[in-house]
């Protein structure tokens, strides 16, 4: 059985491979790609997006929707210095690339609609699509069957500051919203789980390199400007958040451990913005998400090398 599938993202970097595991895994039917602002420049992201479409031949297959420009009520924030344009500066001919001309947040309630109660959403960019799309049907978070949500860190140091992980921090009030509405979310936070578990060191990457695929090529050009920042701020490696999150929701015998959670996030202070306090149990506050704590890491590494391996050919050229 297959799982309609929509991707919210700010597709830069590991956002692209998490695309890329909707597009090539089996059991997904991607059905949509919903663009929010977020890593980089709204436009490069989604021009990152139609070359993940052409490296996976499925130019003109899955729709791309373009939702909020800026969050709901602060200034944009980029992560262009971790990221640059997102692609190692891959490129290519977009001629004829047209995103929709629906809104994505109008796209997401009409998915909903038609999936019928099984429509699963990879939300790995700041929330702003998703907290619009519930200001606007606030019965779109029962219609949803499965979010699963990138973002903040579990009683652990964030990336953008030391309290907020970048999701979060750049739209903190979209974040709470989506937490406060009812959704069933399973949780793939950057600390501990990512930096523990999601990384790929340079011994990966080499492998990865060896495969010599247009998707493995595209692999190693997209992450090549984060592994230059992460190797810069004492991560070994190149982080998978993203593509974990999507794995997750189609393998989720992936998740080796997990809990309940009550998440919030913080709105109020400028110093801890966009922090996520994740209280278990003993604080005695109802639980709105899964927050997964440990997953089989080697088997994510498997996954996601079985799928650079297989063979595809892009019909538009990328200079890889
Ligand atoms: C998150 O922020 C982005 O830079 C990544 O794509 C990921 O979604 C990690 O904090
Ligand atoms: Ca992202």
């Amino acid at each position: 059985m297959t799982i309609p599938l929509v991707i919210d993202t700010d597709t830069a970097q590991d956002d692209c491979v998490a695309i890329l595991v909707g597009l090539l895994t089996p059991e997904a039917d991607l059905r949509g790609i919903t663009m929010v602002a977020g890593n980089v420049g709204f436009d490069r992201q989604v021009r990152n997006a139609f070359m993940t479409l052409n490296v996976a031949d499925r130019l003109g297959e899955v729709p791309i929707y373009l939702g909020n420009r800026q969050p709901l009520v602060r200034p944009w924030v980029s992560a262009e210095n971790v990221h640059g344009d997102g692609a190692g500066g891959l490129d290519m001919d977009f001629s004829g690339c047209e995103p929709e001309a629906e809104h994505a947040v109008d796209a997401l309630l009409r998915m909903a609609d038609e999936a019928a109660g099984e429509l699963s959403i990879v939300a790995i960019g700041p929330l702003t699509n998703l907290a619009m799309a519930v200001r606007k049907r606030p019965e779109f978070a029962s219609q949803v069957k499965h979010l699963v949500v990138m973002g903040g860190s579990n009683n652990a140091r964030g990336n953008i500051t030391a309290a907020a992980e970048f999701n979060f921090y750049v739209d903190p009030e979209a974040a709470k919203i989506v937490f406060d509405a009812g959704f069933t979310i399973t949780v793939v936070p950057w600390a501990p789980l990512t930096l523990q578990q999601a990384v790929f060191g340079r011994d990966v990457l080499e492998q990865i390199a060896g495969i010599d695929t247009p998707l493995a090529r595209f692999f190693t050009r997209v992450c090549s400007a984060t592994l230059a920042f992460d190797e810069s701020v004492g991560i070994p490696g190149t982080t998978h958040p993203d593509s974990l999150s999507a794995a997750v929701l189609l393998r989720p015998e992936l998740i080796t451990r997990s809990a309940q959670y009550n998440v919030d996030i913080e709105t109020g202070s400028e110093l801890t913005r966009g922090y996520a306090a994740m209280s278990w149990g003993v604080h005695g506050l109802a639980p709105n998400a899964t927050v997964v704590e440990e997953i089989d890491a080697a088997g994510f590494q498997k996954f996601l090398l079985d799928l650079l391996a297989r063979t595809t050919t892009p019909p538009r050229d990328l200079g890889l």
